[in-house]
């Protein structure tokens, strides 16, 4: 079978490395990759949001199965696009990555469904936002306010304003931020306290199958200080979650989306993340993804026993519920390997040493994100993220110290890594 992978973070090299594993593949392409990725598929130089190319790319080369990374084509409707065509791909259809695409439509779901979740207002121009909060219509001077931009917006579109001058601020600023698109509508949040945590599960439509609960750490200094990124590391523990708390999750959360999702006409395919906050009130969600997490999926994928290609077929046939997906016992983490000046201004060009030597370690591996290469074993730094050191373990100390001490012999010059995920 041949398989098309979308995108060329570490989160895709992490599936691309999942299925070179299935023997059930006999070629295997990523658009548009990176210089990791090319050590495990063949990569074709189209641009993920190039929807049109993709589609007659994969009708010529008979493409049996086509797996989208990100958000941006789930968006703009890269699976209603190749269904069209008779092609099989895993992903949400447009109407349902709405869910991320606009928060506003995710609130307003969740609402219609009784899924927990913080209190909130749209309001539908930025000035209309200020005046919600000058009005006292909503929060109150001394509370935090959650700021989100409407639209997409890499992981920019959200500022937890601690009172209503920095929210005041933050609407301002959210256009120059994010773009006006984005921007066009504002969320305003009221701020919950809790722990966070990510569960995403694979969807067929109605059955669905959790993968091991993740904790992203987001902000580049450790004890979680300086600006958000797109994520520093990862990792998974079943303990984040008590049994009651899952319990709670899916009946409050999980089976109200999937089920909201069929009643309003587009049922749920494919990988479905939950950002969810532990309150004293109980779970409540945060947001929706509508597709792996990047470095999250490192994470996950790194303990992942059962064949991909079996898992992908089974959500587009909706029989999730006849396989049972396997997991290595234990935990696992990444550790990303940032670039000098990330995330502001990363600097490029920096020659990598040592990916050979972290790789050679048991239970670990390498997943490029920002990387480039002259030859095949000389690597160059080539974006903020640059590498996710990934170690499974029969313990969270096993996966960590194991990740860590394959991060420490990798080196390049500016390379920036937190000691304390997983702390
Ligand atoms: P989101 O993209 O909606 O997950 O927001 C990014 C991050 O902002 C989350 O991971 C939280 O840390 C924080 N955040 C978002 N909404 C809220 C909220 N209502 N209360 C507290 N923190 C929030
Ligand atoms: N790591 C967060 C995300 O992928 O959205």
């Amino acid at each position: 079978m041949k398989v098309l992978v979308i995108g060329s973070g570490g989160r895709e090299h992490a599936i691309c490395v999942a299925f070179s594993k299935s023997s059930r593949i006999s070629k295997l392409y990523c658009a548009n990759g990176n210089a990791g990725i090319a050590r495990v598929a063949e990569c074709v130089s189209l641009k993920p949001d190039d929807i049109g190319g993709l589609r007659a790319f994969a009708a010529e080369h008979s493409i049996d199965l086509t797996f989208v990374g990100g958000e941006t084509p789930l968006a703009l409707g890269i699976v209603d696009e190749f269904e069209k065509q008779g092609l099989r791909i895993i992903g949400p259809t447009a109407a349902a990555a709405r869910l991320e695409a606009s928060k506003a439509f995710a609130k307003d779901f969740m609402a219609r469904h009784g899924v927990p979740t913080a209190n909130y207002v749209t309001a539908f121009s930025p000035a209309a936002a200020v005046a919600e909060l000058e009005t006292g219509a909503f929060g109150d001077d001394s509370m935090p306010v959650v700021v989100k931009a409407d639209g997409l917006a890499a992981g920019k579109g959200v500022v937890v304003a601690l009172n209503r001058a920095e929210a005041i601020a933050a609407i301002n600023e959210m256009a120059d931020l994010v773009g006006a698109d984005a921007a066009e509508k504002i969320v305003l949040e009221e701020c919950m306290f809790g722990r966070e945590v990510s569960l995403l599960l694979f969807a067929d439509g109605e059955g669905y199958s959790l993968m091991p609960p993740t904790r992203d750490h987001k902000r580049i200094g450790e004890s979680d200080t300086g600006p958000n990124t797109g994520g520093m590391g990862t990792f998974t523990d079943r303990a984040l979650l008590t049994d009651d708390q899952l319990a709670v999750i899916e009946e409050t959360v999980i089976k109200p989306t999937l089920r909201g999702c069929q009643s309003e006409g587009f049922g749920f395919r494919g990988i479905l993340f939950l950002g969810l906050m532990m309150t004293d009130g109980g779970p409540k969600l945060l947001e929706y993804n509508v597709r792996f997490g990047d470095p999250e999926t490192q994470s996950i994928l790194i303990r992942l026993e059962t064949d991909l290609v079996d898992i992908c077929e089974a959500m587009l046939d909706g029989t999730l519920g006849n396989l049972s997906i396997k997991w290595r016992e234990g935990n696992s983490a990444c550790i990303i390997l940032a670039a000098k000046n990330y995330p502001a201004k990363p600097r490029i060009g920096d020659m990598i040493y040592g990916i050979e030597d972290a790789e050679a370690l048991e239970n670990v591996e390498v997943f490029h994100a920002g990387t480039s290469a002259l030859t095949d074993d000389e690597f160059y730094t080539a974006g903020g993220r640059v590498l996710g050191v990934t170690a499974s373990g029969e313990d969270l100390q096993t996966a960590l110290s194991t990740a860590y001490k394959a991060a420490g012999m990798i080196r390049f010059d500016g390379m920036q890594f937190r000691r304390d995920i997983g702390k």
